[in-house]
């Protein structure tokens, strides 16, 4: 039996919510006036050694309201589960409920099913999030591990391995390039729907008006086009997990479908009149603000509510940067093997540039960035000059101090006769970047000094300098990828227009890397 109070001003109110709650025999329920009383009966039991499990709680009443009553009763018990119930929503409210540990906010009036279900999923979830064990590492599938030894995703760890036991839904929240699709995958494959398919679609790329027949099928000649009968991802999935990733951009009516399905667990195809049922997990996902969405009426309350069962939140790489040397030696591993090189790592400001970077991208960011530099480096290191001049720039890597500091080091090295030739600088090549010197990250202006190859001619003038160095990389970036003009300007970083007008201005001719080897 679980102890339940519920808080409300109105007897009649109390009183449904009571005999919804005593009809399943699951709850023993007692009764509370207004917030006030409700702290004084929960102090009680509290004392008494006996405790709510749930409280249902009332937002309008005299006294004490119900978001400062469960302020109050989380600094009592931050383990009683609160459930909001009032029959004024307003999304404010409800979101300010959810953020001070309200596990979620009804409106009224609602079903006794409605409630029980509600109550039974937040046992569910409560039990799941309190009894955390001591993560161990989680197996997206064979051989893929998410990486993650930070305690932020320890968490995200141990909620992985606890929803990979049940069969509620999921949201994932994150930013892109989080890992929400790997976490995704990672619940289904560690589940008992392993053997299931897992079948992702993407809400953001389907058009609304085929979205219907994409999920539930549709018979032949059900709409213009529509030549063939054809099998909906529900119905493909059935069996696994389906993956509504972008689900907040999923439209309005198909919104309501699927709570439907949800609800009910059945759909109908388009153009059909037999209901199909459906055995599917649910995981969706999404970067979109959906609190915010929910309130300009463009995400549903109830599609959201039925689908924040268990909620993920996924750092930000921004957050959790001592993952960052972790993750980019697996992706060095990984593209040694895609590109069939022997890189041994990053060289060391290289890594102190990756680090002092804000990735908006996350992970999916710093994977492109380092294959970016694997075809880029010829070298065994991935060092500066192998880095999207993108970053480069984002973290204060200043060119003109770095020019400066190098023209005064080969004044000096010219006095002592220990001047480059013309000819070893050209075997330099204008990009090489010692990766062993120290970055000086510190400094008012934050700025990084490097050390590059540098045009031994026009040695003191700043412009000169800087077009030798532009000419030699784009050479060298051209050399990379055989000529290719797009190619060259996807994996360098610099817009086709700017490539091209240099390619002009230093009198380049493209062709003629055509066939050359770096
Ligand atoms: N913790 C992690 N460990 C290893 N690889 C990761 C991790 N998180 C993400 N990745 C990799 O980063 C890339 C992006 O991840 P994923 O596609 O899951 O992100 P997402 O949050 O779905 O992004 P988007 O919002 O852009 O769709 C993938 O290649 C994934 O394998
Ligand atoms: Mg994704």
């Amino acid at each position: 039996m679980l102890n339940v109070l519920v808080v409300d001003d109105d007897q009649a109110q109390r009183l449904s919510v009571r005999s919804a709650l005593e009809s399943s025999k699951k709850f023993k329920v007692e009764e509370a006036f207004d917030g006030t009383n409700a702290l004084e009966k929960i102090n009680a039991t509290t004392t008494a050694g006996r405790q709510y499990d749930i409280i249902i709680l009332d937002v309008d009443m005299p006294r004490l309201n119900g978001l400062e009553t469960l302020k109050k009763i989380k600094e009592i018990d931050p383990g009683i589960i609160v459930l909001m119930l009032t029959a004024h929503a307003t999304v404010e409210v409800a979101v300010q409920a959810v953020r001070d540990g309200a596990y979620n906010f009804l409106s009224k009036p609602i079903t006794s099913e409605e409630l029980i279900d509600l109550i039974d999923k937040a046992i569910t979830a409560h039990t799941l999030i309190s009894t955390l064990a001591v993560s161990s590492p989680v197996f997206v599938d064979e051989g893929r591990k998410i990486i993650g030894n930070t305690s932020q995703m320890q968490k995200v760890f141990n909620v992985i391995h606890k929803l990979a036991k049940v069969e509620t839904p999921v949201l994932i929240r994150g930013a892109s390039g989080t890992g929400k699709e790997l976490v995704a995958k990672a619940i289904h494959f560690n589940s008992s729907r392993k053997d299931g398919k897992f079948v992702a679609i993407n809400c953001s790329a389907i058009p609304e008006n085929l979205f219907e027949s994409e999920l539930f099928g549709h018979e032949k000649g059900s709409f213009t086009g529509a030549s063939e009968r054809k099998i909906g991802k529900f119905q493909y999935a059935d069996g696994g997990t389906l993956f509504l990733d972008e689900v907040g951009d999923m439209p309005q009516l198909m919104q309501v479908k699927i709570l439907r399905v949800l609800q009910e667990k059945m759909f109908t195809p388009v153009g059909s009149n037999r209901e199909i049922s459906s055995n599917v997990r649910i995981i969706a996902a999404t970067n979109r603000p959906l609190e915010e969405m929910m309130k300009d009426g463009r995400f549903r309350e109830d599609l959201f509510y039925r689908l924040n069962v268990v909620p993920i939140y996924l750092p930000q790489l921004a957050d959790r940067k001592d993952d960052l040397e972790v993750l980019i030696n697996i992706f060095v591993k990984k593209f040694n093997t895609v590109h069939n090189k022997k890189i041994a790592g990053v060289s060391k400001d290289a890594l102190t540039v990756l680090k002092k970077y804000g990735w908006p991208g996350n992970i999916r960011e710093l994977e492109n960035v380092i294959e970016h530099a694997f075809v880029l480096e010829s070298g065994n290191t991935i060092g500066l000059g192998s880095l999207p001049e993108g970053i480069l720039e984002a973290v204060g890597v200043n060119l003109v101090e770095t020019m400066e500091q190098i023209q005064s080091q080969s004044e000096s090295l010219k006095s002592s006769a220990q001047v480059l030739s013309d000819e070893e600088f050209d075997s330099e090549n204008g990009l090489d970047v010692d990766s062993d010197s120290d970055l000086d990250l510190g400094g008012d202006d934050e700025s990084i000094e490097i050390n590059m190859g540098v045009a031994t001619s026009g040695a003191l003038d700043f412009n000169a300098q800087k077009e030798e160095f532009e000419k030699q990389f784009i050479i060298k970036a051209l050399k990379t990828f055989k000529g290719r003009i797009n190619q060259t300007a996807l994996h360098a970083n610099i817009p086709k227009k700017t490539l091209l007008r240099k390619i002009e201005k230093y009198g380049i001719v493209a062709k003629e890397y055509a066939e050359t080897k770096n």
